[in-house]
């Protein structure tokens, strides 16, 4: 099939790559030129594992391009809308400007029997309205929400072997003409037993945001446990792995730490909270406010402990920070609990270094008040402490005895609580994480 992507981070450059390896014939489309001549040679424009290797691979096919010119989605038969909705500026909802342009830049272009598909996660809502916009412009093109689930770090096997499929159409049915024409797009995964649910439109919408509404209350409620196991000495990992065992609550995203952050998650169950409040149901959601105070806490609480590892006071303290990105394997640092603790320090008079294997020019664009080190040993050359706050494995493998030779003061906090307090300890260093005694 022909299908044109509208759209090229860090959701359309992998949707586009994914469905040029799944046979289709496709043309990427984004307004940034330095993203399109990046993807034009094949090179990814942010880190994802193995996307520059896909990218390669299915270029050398010829089924895949990249343009800036809208035009170029004539002839496409199924229209991805791939683009950012993040938080409006000082306030909770979410900015659909990018959706709007695209979907308003993309309407001259499409013919009878097309289908745009919306994949960014919007305010339930959205759809209907840009349904309309669609049958006005050909009343026999459709509109469908196809929300996308892939977690950064995992985005190519996340698209190419996806969960499930949801697709939302006007009418809700399995018959509308447009289910088939998905099927078609998505006929590889669908071979191999992907479950596929079709629904109206404001249902799929309120998939994604629910989905990323339960994912971050899972990990704030254990993080409210962290909290309580440190006022009552208890260890969190251990309460984790025995409450995980149990197959209803499930050990998956209920790892303490630091907090979640990125482009999803914070601004999802923000907006998804002013939604509901246009609609009259804030009531319902209200819960999710607790969620993101518990989330935005643990950044305070890291810093004081940080305070504590120093003896007191953080004013000229050398700080180690290791890891930068919101999550490892990634080097988005979009509201990265990391960096965030990291500036903090530095406002509070510490001397901060920051180091990550690959966010730091992210992280130089976002904080260039923060001195960055790329090299590990470098970096916590001379610190008081050492903050594990992002856990890409080359930290978690660090050698307590090897590094006891660089750092001042053998201190660590350990932020994602992925260090064995014990081995640290042998070594001599004083181990803090959360949640634990
Ligand atoms: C999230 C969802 O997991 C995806 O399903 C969704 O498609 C995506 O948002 C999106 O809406 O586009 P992502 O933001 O890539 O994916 O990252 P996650 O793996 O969900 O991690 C989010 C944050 O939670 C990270 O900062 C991570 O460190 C933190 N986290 C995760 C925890 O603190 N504890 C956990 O147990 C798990």
């Amino acid at each position: 099939m022909r299908i044109s992507v509208i759209g090229c981070g860090y959701l359309g450059a992998v949707h586009a790559a994914c469905m040029a390896k799944l046979g289709h014939e496709v043309v990427g489309i984004d307004v940034d030129e330095s993203k399109i001549a990046a993807l034009s040679a094949a090179q990814a424009p942010f880190y994802e594992p193995s996307l520059d290797d896909l990218l390669v691979e299915v270029q050398a096919t010829g089924r895949l391009t990249f343009t800036t010119d809208m035009s170029a989605a004539a002839g496409s038969s199924v229209h991805f809308i791939c683009v950012g909705t993040p938080q409006k500026k000082g306030e909770n909802g979410a900015d659909l400007t990018y959706v709007d342009a695209a979907v308003s830049a993309l309407l001259p272009h499409i013919r009878e029997n097309d289908v745009v598909v919306g994949k960014s996660t919007v305010p339930v809502g959205t759809a209907s309205r840009l349904a309309l916009l669609v049958s006005e412009q050909e009343p026999l093109a459709h509109l469908v929400w196809n929300p996308e689930f892939l977690r950064e770090g995992h985005a190519v096997a996340d698209t190419l072997h996806p969960d499930r499929f949801v697709y939302g159409v006007s009418d809700g049915n399995e018959d509308h003409p447009a289910v088939g024409i998905l099927d078609e797009v998505y006929a590889a995964p669908l071979a191999t037993g992907t479950p596929r649910l079709v629904s109206d439109l404001p249902t799929a919408e309120l998939v994604k945001t629910a989905a990323n509404s339960f994912l971050a209350t899972k990990i704030s409620f254990i993080n409210a446990m962290a909290e309580l196991c440190e006022a009552a000495g208890a260890d969190v990992t251990q309460l984790a792995d025995a409450i995980g065992m149990d197959d209803r609550i499930g050990r998956k995203f209920l790892h303490a730490g630091i907090g979640f952050g990125g482009g999803c998650l914070p601004k999802d169950i923000r907006a998804f909270m002013a939604r509901a409040g246009e609609l009259g149901a804030d009531q319902a959601l209200t819960f999710l406010r607790e969620v993101d105070a518990i989330n935005m806490r643990r950044r305070t609480r890291v810093v004081e402990l940080a305070r504590e590892l120093c003896g007191g006071s953080l004013l000229g303290k050398r700080i180690t920070v290791l890891g930068a990105a919101f999550k490892p394997e990634s080097d988005d640092v979009r509201d990265s609990p990391a960096l965030s603790i990291a500036a903090q320090l530095q406002l509070q008079g510490s001397v901060v270094t920051v180091t990550d294997p690959k966010a730091l020019t992210n992280a130089a664009k976002r904080f260039p008040e923060l001195h960055y080190q790329k090299d590990t040993d470098r970096a916590v050359k001379n610190a008081d402490a050492l903050l594990l706050l992002t856990e890409w494995q080359e930290y978690r493998d660090l050698d307590p005895y090897e590094l006891a030779g660089f750092v001042a003061s053998s201190s660590i906090l350990d932020g994602r609580n992925v260090l064995d307090p014990a081995k640290w300890r042998a070594a001599g260093w004083t181990y803090r994480g959360l949640g634990r005694p």
